[in-house]
């Protein structure tokens, strides 16, 4: 029997394609998952994938899983602590060193909070070679810091204990591989907003500028990452300098929405494809979240530049799924078509 792995999220976009890659690429694996509600054909698809019933509040059913998995891989929600320490401790039972995988995202290094910022090129580009000292003392308000810090925490206490690595992607986009959600989180938003404005907008300049994944390639790093943990760890860093962007390339919010913008009005959804600026106020009033009031200036006004360069260096990582650009009318038809 292969390496024991339990995983959490795997009906999520990002989960159930980190999923359905190790399932298809190491059918010796010993997988179990973690699912709240199980997708009718989920046994059928990955006959030999094991559930655990529970959900991420379910401490010691987590705690119990990870203690028995060689590497748990955690996705779903990258900021529900409670989950998090369950699989961390869960891992300090072992009586060898186990690895977590962890999954946040580059919203850490979001300056969505700055509001001369917003709509502006922020010229910092986010190094995971260079940066990790900076990014393991953000202040508490940046996105995700609750749960790295819970993780930094861990890897200066019990780092001879666990081996920790974190996966940090920027938005990503095309269609996941998993048995649940497959699409992202940012076309639908965008496309939504558009539909009830009527027009496609920027704030600003619109010079603000994210980096951005394939999620095909998003799994190239995953799948290594995975590998390495599944053989001791060798290949690739854990630890406080096992920290992973995996962004392919840069692209500023004016070039999305400019393209958005033609393929919304191909498509007969609005009329004019001319981008608008839009007021902060207008901004502010989009996306409404219940926890997260800035979450229209997160998504259409912040930068988020980031370099893979750790799995660069460790993997010759060398994305090459489609862009962001090339792929939008494929997600935006796929959103259209479900919503
Ligand atoms: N998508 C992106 O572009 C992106 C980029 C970087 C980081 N991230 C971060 O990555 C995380 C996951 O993103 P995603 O796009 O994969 O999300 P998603 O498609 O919504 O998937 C969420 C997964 O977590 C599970 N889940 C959520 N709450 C749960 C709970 N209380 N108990 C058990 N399972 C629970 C869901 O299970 P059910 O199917 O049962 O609901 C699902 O499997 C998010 O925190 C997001 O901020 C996303």
């Amino acid at each position: 029997m292969g390496p024991k792995l339990f995983l959490t999220g795997g009906t999520g976009y990002i989960g159930g394609s980190v999923l359905h890659t190790i399932v298809t690429s190491h059918p010796e694996y010993d997988v179990t998952v973690l699912l709240r509600n199980v997708p009718t054909s989920f046994s059928d698809r990955y006959p030999n994938v094991k559930i655990v019933r529970g959900d991420f509040d379910s401490f010691d059913t987590l705690a119990q899983a990870a203690s028995e998995a060689d590497v748990v891989v955690r996705c779903g929600s990258s900021n529900h602590e409670a989950s998090l320490d369950a699989l961390i401790a869960g891992l300090l039972r072992r009586s060898t060193p186990g690895f977590l995988i962890h999954l946040s995202g580059t919203g850490i290094v979001s300056d969505y909070y700055v509001e001369d910022q917003l709509g502006r090129l922020n010229p910092k580009v986010w190094s995971d070679l260079h940066d990790v000292d900076t990014i393991s003392s953000l202040p508490d308000y940046a996105l995700h810091r609750n749960t790295e810090k819970i993780l930094f925490d861990a890897i200066a206490e019990h780092g001879d204990k666990v081996n920790i690595a974190i996966m940090c992607p920027p938005g990503i986009y095309g269609k996941g591989l998993g048995p649940g959600k497959t699409k992202s989180a940012f076309v639908p938003c965008l496309v939504n907003e558009a539909k009830k404005y009527g027009r496609v907008f920027y704030y600003n300049e619109g010079a603000n500028t994210s980096s951005w994944v394939h999620i095909q390639d998003l799994m190239q790093v995953y799948l290594r990452v995975i590998e390495a943990a599944a053989a001791g760890g060798e290949g690739a860093t854990w630890g406080k300098e096992g920290y992973y962007f995996t962004g392919s390339q840069e692209v500023a919010h004016i070039d999305i929405v400019k393209a958005a913008g033609d393929i919304l009005k191909k498509h007969g959804v609005i009329e004019n494809p001319k981008p608008i600026q839009i007021d902060l106020k207008t901004l502010d009033g989009m996306l409404p979240h219940p926890r997260f009031p800035y979450l229209a200036r997160y998504m259409f006004a912040a930068n988020s530049r980031t370099r893979p360069e750790r799995a660069k260096k460790l993997f010759g990582y060398s994305p090459s799924g489609p862009g962001l650009l090339e792929s939008l009318e494929e997600d935006i038809l796929v959103e259209l078509e479900s919503s």
